[in-house]
């Protein structure tokens, strides 16, 4: 079938190149050309395992294209699928305007039946607004033509995003259109086969569903967070806690871990243009403020244990930072807590060792020649002249250090760990002070 597929980022690329490995022929549009020009020459702009030789495959058969030519994006594709960004707005809420602009292009180019589905995590009523704008595009042109609106949210997770896209857990079609069903079922027939995936239903639920599943995940982090906390002031280990619950199956194991607070570029936005969007409707969403109240708190944790540790003065001490992505086998650093805590320490006068496997390019794009901040070109590497070392992402090549190693090198010998990736027994045959999240050591 031919599909385009309109935003080349984390979800436009890996939607486009799993729908051509399995046969499809896909262009994939974008509005930044530098990116284009990168992916037409088989690089990958993103860190995502898998991508680079699924990309290159499609590239070589012939089933994958990348184009900034709008008019012969629209008429490509059956399917016109919208994975631009939505970030937020001033006020929280998702901001629309790129998700509205590839409406107004399909509608300024479309001259047969489209299928447009909206795959961006878009709050609900966007569907009717998409139309409306293809619409009056069409009506501009003084043209007639058939067309659809379909919600078909993504669900992939960065870092794992190929297996999420060919083996997803569910697939949700919200349509008010049972053709449109039936044609999606097609397309999406290869990722289907193993067990019944698709979920139909109508389009304000599947757009609700995407919301709710990200801040049902976000409610887990922040109350395991919040329950971390606790412990920290009563004296138990929240790592004990975590198996304690996660033992029974109403609860699990999945996303209760405590740590330095969720980043990434979704669960921080979505939390909060989901509770914008409960206000806009007079409705005050409480648990939605207290898991977005408790994050952001949740991200302060590491500065503030290492600022007291220090008396509150940071001037001059050397910090190895140890993971920048929001979480391992990502380059994303959007909304990272490892953001806010170099930011930190650098505004109160202390400097910055960072290092992190597939980051240090994202880094450098963000901060570039930020004074404070040096990057550095391996874990070793950052402890270099360090008085501590503190751990924000679980990266599998900080799990099991050189705690020997650590102890020579870090002067004031003590760990920071927003992870929680040690025992804290093990630290301390070498002489390392360990801090963590709802265990270990607390600083007085
Ligand atoms: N990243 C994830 O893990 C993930 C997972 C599920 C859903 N989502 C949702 O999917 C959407 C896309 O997220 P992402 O992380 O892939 O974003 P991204 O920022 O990585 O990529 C968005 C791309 O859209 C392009 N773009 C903007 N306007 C355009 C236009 N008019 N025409 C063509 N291209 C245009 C940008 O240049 C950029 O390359 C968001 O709504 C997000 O919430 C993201």
């Amino acid at each position: 079938m031919n599909v385009t597929i309109f935003g080349s980022g984390y979800v436009g690329l890996v939607t486009g190149t799993c729908l051509a490995e399995v046969g499809n022929h896909v262009v994939c549009v974008d509005i930044d050309h530098d990116k284009i020009e990168r992916l037409n020459n088989g690089e990958v702009p993103i860190y995502e395992p898998g991508l680079d030789e699924l990309l290159k495959r499609g590239i070589e058969q012939g089933q994958l294209e990348f184009t900034t030519d709008l008019e012969k994006a629209v008429g490509h594709g059956l399917f016109q699928m919208i994975a631009v960004g939505t970030p937020p707005g001033e006020d929280g809420s998702a901001d629309l305007q790129y998700v509205l602009a590839v409406a107004e292009s399909i509608g300024q180019h479309m001259n047969e039946y489209k299928i447009i589905v909206d795959k961006s995590t878009v709050p609900v009523g966007t569907a009717e607004q998409v139309r409306t704008k293809v619409k009056t595009a069409l009506e501009a042109r003084k043209v007639s033509v058939e067309f659809d609106v379909v919600s078909n949210p993504e669900f992939l997770k960065e870092g794992a995003a190929i297996d999420d896209f060919m083996k997803p857990d569910r697939i949700v079609i919200g349509t008010d259109n049972p053709r449109t069903t039936e044609l999606l079922r097609m397309l999406y027939t290869p990722f289907n086969r193993n067990h019944e995936r698709i979920i139909a239903m109508d389009i304000p639920s599947a757009e609700l569903t995407k919301y709710a599943a990200n801040a049902m995940l976000a409610t887990k982090i922040s109350f395991m967070n919040e329950m971390a906390n606790i412990a920290e002031r009563v004296g138990a280990d929240i790592e004990q806690v975590r198996q304690g619950i996660g033992s029974d199956h109403r609860i699990g194991f999945q996303f209760i871990y405590p740590g330095c607070g969720y980043g990434g570029s979704c669960f921080p936005k979505d939390v909060q243009a989901l509770s914008r969007t409960a206000k806009a409707i007079g409705y005050d969403a409480k648990v939605l403020d207290a898991v977005e109240a408790t994050n952001a708190q949740q991200k302060e944790k590491l500065f503030e244990k290492i600022s007291k540790f220090y008396g509150g003065d940071l001037k001059g001490k050397v910090v190895a930072l140890w993971g920048l992505s929001f979480k391992p086998r990502t380059d994303d650093m959007r909304e990272a807590p490892s953001r806010t805590l170099l930011e930190r320490l650098i505004s109160k006068g202390a400097s910055v060792r960072a290092y992190d496997p597939v980051a240090m390019d994202e880094a450098r794009h963000i901060y570039g020649n930020q004074e404070g901040l040096q990057f550095c070109e391996s874990a070793d590497e950052a402890l270099l002249g360090a008085n501590a070392l503190a751990i924000v992402t679980e990266w599998k090549n900080f799990w099991s250090p050189d705690f020997g190693n650590l102890a020579e090198q870090l002067s004031d010998k003590a760990v920071f760990d927003g992870r929680n990736l040690y025992e804290p027994g093990a630290l301390k045959p070498f002489g390392l002070r360990y801090f963590a999240i709802g265990r270990g050591e607390q600083v007085a």
